[in-house]
């Protein structure tokens, strides 16, 4: 299951204003054996939790976060393709709640593990649409970004409603994720960006302006023109920034990479989090942000995959 970076038109995309975004060959897998009760392992980056469907019991050290969107996608596949016993484990390349789809990759994943198992065929429309439910039922509001992508793979326009998917052929491919700690889940994130727009007019210019920059980017990206995609994320960046959710380290971090970079952004809802940079010169990049978490990317065209 490909993880997901937001390449433009995060928070817009859940005004209605279209976005782009991109699978990643960095994500989560996941393997199903034989057991004789249903558990869902996940483990990775000092984080472990470990849920048993029958009895409820969970152990968790620092993947709470998980449970809920664990726990409803069973809830979910049982209702689809019926009873399951068996040990489901999910490992993922990213820290939980990174920023980087890894809740959506993590409900993909144990969707798409549990209909494997259960001998069903992979139907990628109908699991982006299982995903993007339990994403709903967990956060209360979420965009199908997460969950179509990382379904179908490639740099994927999206609209939410009416819901529209249009694949992006780009040579622009090649990205670095810097990771830095997230203050808020992504609900209380998007709960403040819906108080901003409600109360004040001019945020929804801004969303507006957004939604320009995501039509404009779709073209440069067409074009492969990585002089114009990063241009379009630094003005993506500072709308973003007056949304709120681009915090002084992301600032700090793009404008220091600046000469090494054709642009930079945050990718997901903000306040830490990833900001995704478009390296002209991978190796230099790489040296300045070697003591973060950080990681070269590449867009996966091949989405959810059953081996
Ligand atoms: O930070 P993430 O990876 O959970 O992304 C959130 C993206 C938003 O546009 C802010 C919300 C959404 O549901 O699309």
């Amino acid at each position: 299951m490909p993880g997901v970076v937001k390449l433009f038109g995060e928070h817009a995309v859940v005004y209605g204003r279209p976005a782009i975004a991109a699978a990643i060959d960095r994500g989560t897998w996941a393997t199903c054996t034989a057991s004789d009760r249903l558990t869902v392992e996940v483990s990775g980056h000092s984080a472990r939790l470990v849920y048993n469907a029958e009895g409820g019991s969970v152990e968790a050290r620092g993947a709470e976060g998980f449970l809920s969107y664990v726990s409803t996608a069973l809830r979910l596949a049982r209702d689809t393709w019926g009873p399951l016993r068996a040990a489901i484990r999910l490992e993922g390349d990213f820290p939980p709640g990174a920023g980087v789809a890894t809740s959506a990759g993590a409900v993909v994943a144990v969707l798409a593990t549990y209909a494997a198992c259960r001998g069903a065929r992979l139907d990628r429309g109908e699991l982006a649409r299982l995903a993007h439910m339990v994403e709903l039922e967990v956060q209360g509001a979420a965009s199908p970004m997460d969950t179509w992508v990382a379904t179908h793979g490639g740099v994927v326009k999206l609209r939410a409603s009416p819901f529209s998917a249009e694949p992006i052929e780009t040579s622009v491919d090649a990205y670095v994720v810097v990771l830095f700690p997230r203050r808020g889940t992504t609900g209380q994130i998007v709960a403040d960006v819906k108080r901003l727009v409600g109360s004040r007019r001019s945020a929804s210019a801004v969303l507006d302006a957004i939604g320009a920059v995501v039509e404009e980017a779709e073209a440069c990206l067409r074009a492969g023109d990585a002089e114009c995609v990063g241009q379009l994320m630094y003005i993506n960046n500072w709308l973003l920034g007056a949304l709120g959710v681009v915090d002084a380290e992301a600032v700090s971090l793009i404008e220091r990479a600046r000469p090494y970079i054709y642009g930079g952004k945050i990718s997901g809802a903000g306040r830490g989090g990833a900001v995704l940079l478009l390296p002209r010169d991978f190796n230099t990049v790489k040296v300045l942000v070697g003591h973060m978490p950080h990681y070269v990317v590449k867009v996966d065209r091949g989405g959810v995959r059953v081996i």
